[in-house]
């Protein structure tokens, strides 16, 4: 792809988010499955610039530690004194680029396209600025565009600012901008703050520039959504909303089925391969990756987890940071915790919780199982009710189950402990020693029926009552 090395790019990333009512800096809010500045970052490292420029000052340390990875250069702005001395700030980390590309922090669906798109126009436009901008049924919220014939443009009038009649103005400002440098400077110095907080906007360098006579003009976004701003929650439900959306629709396109699409939510780096099916209301997240001919039954939650190809995962299971072989069955309600690992054509049923625990090939937990710090060999049975004890209130011990093993339903196994292949544990045993290979293991008290005791204990109980309470009953 072309590269811009006359490029610079500034993100404005430095405000609070007054209106977001958050202790957390407004572009570190997620949507999509991210941090709305990384969308953005990420948008502007596909234009190959000189340079990516993040203006920071609200929690400026955690911003930075997400704009780093893509190799953004960071500058303080503080105090935050508005969009236009942001830029200001920038100067010289803009240094000699010929042109300057503007984008703010919360717009996050913003696409590289879009952005070369207004690169090119503002190069064949030979303008000073050029804005990207979008037709929305809703502009409330948004800097209005006057237009002053044709493709140009005479100023961004800011909400606050609007006459009766401007109101009317459905053209917004996006934030997005190409400037070219050299014109940027000399009209951004002219700009004064003019406004009740007294910021300097850079909106207001677009009069500027016209009473100086230069061109500016607009380019008006394919896709109106793209342009989308998030200064409230309810922009950040919108926002996210368009995010799920794109993904969902690039997963379908690529032969995976999605019931109730709008439903189900899916992390950006999530892979799905063809023929999987996804019921609704199912969450995948991070960088899940499931396999081809898959099911994921409704309710499910999957964390950065690694599913094989026809993997079944029955309803309302949660899976974190673990392994499903092909094959394998899991679920309903099955919850395994990081680093587990269920091997092809395992099962594992209903109320099982693994936790760091390996299941072998073809093996079965299916009942109300705890499994945690355990090695489970291949086509191993383990009872209903089965509890591994990893825990003895100090430390975590491990639990080694042997090939074909054989857990009889209701076992406690004290960890370290290990169960030879082959090997029986009778029912009801609280196993505290290792069990060699195709031994069985009993741990439990001999059973003793006492006969005609149950009916003994009634007479006895009836001749203790008192006749006081006998006397009550025949009233
Ligand atoms: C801004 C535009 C508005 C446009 C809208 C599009 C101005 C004055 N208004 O309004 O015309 O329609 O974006 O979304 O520019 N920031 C800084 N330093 C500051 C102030 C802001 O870095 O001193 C950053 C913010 O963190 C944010 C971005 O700039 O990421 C935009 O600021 P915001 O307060 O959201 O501006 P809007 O009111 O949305
Ligand atoms: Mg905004």
């Amino acid at each position: 792809m072309a590269k811009n090395k006359d490029v610079t790019i500034v993100v404005l990333a430095a405000g609070k988010g007054t209106r977001l009512k958050s202790s957390l800096a407004k572009v570190l809010h997620m949507a999509g499955g991210r941090p709305l500045v990384e969308h953005v970052v990420r948008a502007c490292a596909g234009i190959g610039p000189k340079k990516v420029v993040i203006v920071v000052g609200h929690q400026a340390e955690k911003v930075q530690a997400v704009t780093a990875p893509f190799g953004a250069e960071t500058v303080l702005q503080q105090p935050q004194n508005g969009t236009g001395h942001a830029i200001l700030v920038s100067r010289r980390a803009i240094g000699n680029a010929k042109y300057v590309v503007v984008l703010p922090g919360d717009a996050p669906l913003v696409r590289t396209d879009t952005i070369r798109a207004l690169i090119q126009k503002h190069k064949n436009g030979r303008a000073a600025a050029t804005i990207l901008t979008a037709v929305l049924a809703d502009p409330s919220g948004y800097g209005r565009i006057l237009r002053k014939g044709g493709d140009a443009i005479a100023a961004i009038i800011e909400e606050s600012q609007l006459t009766a009649e401007q109101r009317e103005l459905n053209e917004i400002n996006s934030s997005i901008y190409c400037f070219t440098t050299a014109k940027l400077w000399p009209a951004l110095a002219q700009v004064k703050p003019n406004n009740a907080h007294r910021e300097i906007y850079l909106t207001d360098v677009i009069s500027v520039l016209n009473a100086r006579g230069e061109t500016v003009l607009a380019e008006i976004a394919a896709d109106s959504r793209e342009m989308l701003g998030c200064n409230t929650r309810a922009d950040l439900a919108e926002v996210d909303h368009s995010f799920r959306e794109l993904k969902r629709e690039a997963l379908m396109e690529d032969g995976v089925t999605i019931q109730l699409p709008e439903t189900v939510v899916i992390d950006p780096d999530v892979t799905i391969g063809e023929d999987t099916v996804i019921e609704p209301c199912v969450q995948l997240l991070g960088k899940t990756k499931i396999g081809q001919r898959g099911v994921v039954k409704s309710g499910c939650v999957i964390h950065d987890s690694v599913l094989g190809d026809d993997v079944v995962l029955e309803p309302h299971c949660v899976i974190t940071m673990s392994r499903i072989d092909a094959e394998a069955v899991v679920g309903p309600f099955a919850r395994m915790r990081p680093d587990s690992h269920v091997k092809r054509g395992a099962k594992i049923g209903n109320f099982v919780e693994l936790k760091k625990s390996m299941i072998g090939e073809g093996s079965k937990v299916p009942h109300l199982s705890y499994i945690g710090d355990t090695r489970i060999g291949a086509k191993a049975n383990i009872g209903a009710g089965t509890i591994t004890c990893n825990y003895d209130g100090f430390h975590k011990h491990p639990t080694t189950i042997g090939n074909k093993a054989f857990i009889g339903s209701d076992t406690t196994l004290v960890a370290p402990v290990r169960i030879g292949a082959g090997a029986y544990i009778a029912a009801g045993s609280t196993i505290t020693e290792n069990v060699p290979a195709d031994a069985l293991g009993v741990a439990r008290g001999r059973q003793a029926n006492k006969k005609g005791w149950a009916s003994k204990k009634r007479r006895e109980l009836a001749a203790a009552e008192t006749p006081k309470k006998r006397s009550k009953k025949r009233r």
